[in-house]
């Protein structure tokens, strides 16, 4: 697997499983690292970044794109969303170099596509490139229980070598608050793209009796 420092921009794709929220404090906090983000977001995504998030985009791209930006001011630049047909996108070829991917949350229903190569939409296409190319590509899957065809397509995915990141956070931090507990994700995930953040302190052993209390930054809400 190619090594995720090197990556400047950083495709977010985030699909219709329940943890929205996740994806879009991945997102803020790829934007406050100056990373480039550029961000597909399926159709059930959409349902559930509204059900979860109280966050309504339009079906024009370029209208939920200005949302988007207006949300993040800070990332204005950084940030471009593509619609998941666009296969003029960048994102559709292999030849759009120094990238990683992360689909957060990951469907189940997006996570089979991914691992039988179907690209039928922009995201799994840009998914199929990553594979291809060997750069750094973080599949978050939210499901409960996992049937069997869940659990081989995802091993199917680990030995290509796609990092699987369950959206599971820990609890030895001693979370309080529902931030937190997406912090703890969101963390896991930047820590594998190499990415600083002081989101959650690393481990240190010993009881870590209420150190989340004192070091959660508020970064805002998205509705959890
Ligand atoms: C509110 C809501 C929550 C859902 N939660 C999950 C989930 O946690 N995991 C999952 O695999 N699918 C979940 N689904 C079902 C997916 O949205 C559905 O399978 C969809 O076809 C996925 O499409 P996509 O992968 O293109 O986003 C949820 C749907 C809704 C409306």
């Amino acid at each position: 697997m190619a090594d995720a420092t090197n990556t400047t921009a950083v495709t977010v794709a985030i699909t219709g499983a329940s943890g929205a929220p996740y994806g879009l404090r991945l997102v803020e906090m790829l934007l406050a690292a100056g990373r480039r983000v550029d961000l597909v977001i399926s159709r059930a995504g959409r349902l559930v970044l509204e059900q979860e998030c109280h966050l309504m985009l339009p079906d024009s791209v370029p209208d939920a794109n200005r949302i988007l930006k207006e949300m993040w001011p800070h990332g204005t630049e950084l940030l471009n969303l593509y619609g998941n047909n666009d296969w003029n996108s960048p994102l559709a070829s292999g030849s759009a170099r120094g990238r990683a991917m992360v689909i957060c949350p990951c469907s189940m229903g997006t996570l089979a596509a991914v691992a039988n190569g179907m690209s039928d939409n922009l995201l799994e296409r840009a998914a199929d490139v990553a594979i291809k190319e060997k750069w750094p590509l973080i599949l978050v899957p939210r499901e409960a229980p996992l049937s069997v065809i869940h659990l081989s397509n995802m091993l199917r995915l680990a030995q290509l070598g796609v990092t699987i990141l369950p959206a599971a956070p820990g609890f030895y931090h001693c979370p309080a608050s529902v931030n937190e507990l997406i912090d703890f994700v969101v963390a896991r995930i930047l820590d594998h793209l190499a990415i600083g953040h002081t989101l959650v302190p690393p481990w240190s052993g010993g009881l870590a009796g209420g150190m989340m209390k004192e070091s959660h930054q508020t970064m805002g809400s998205y509705g959890a």
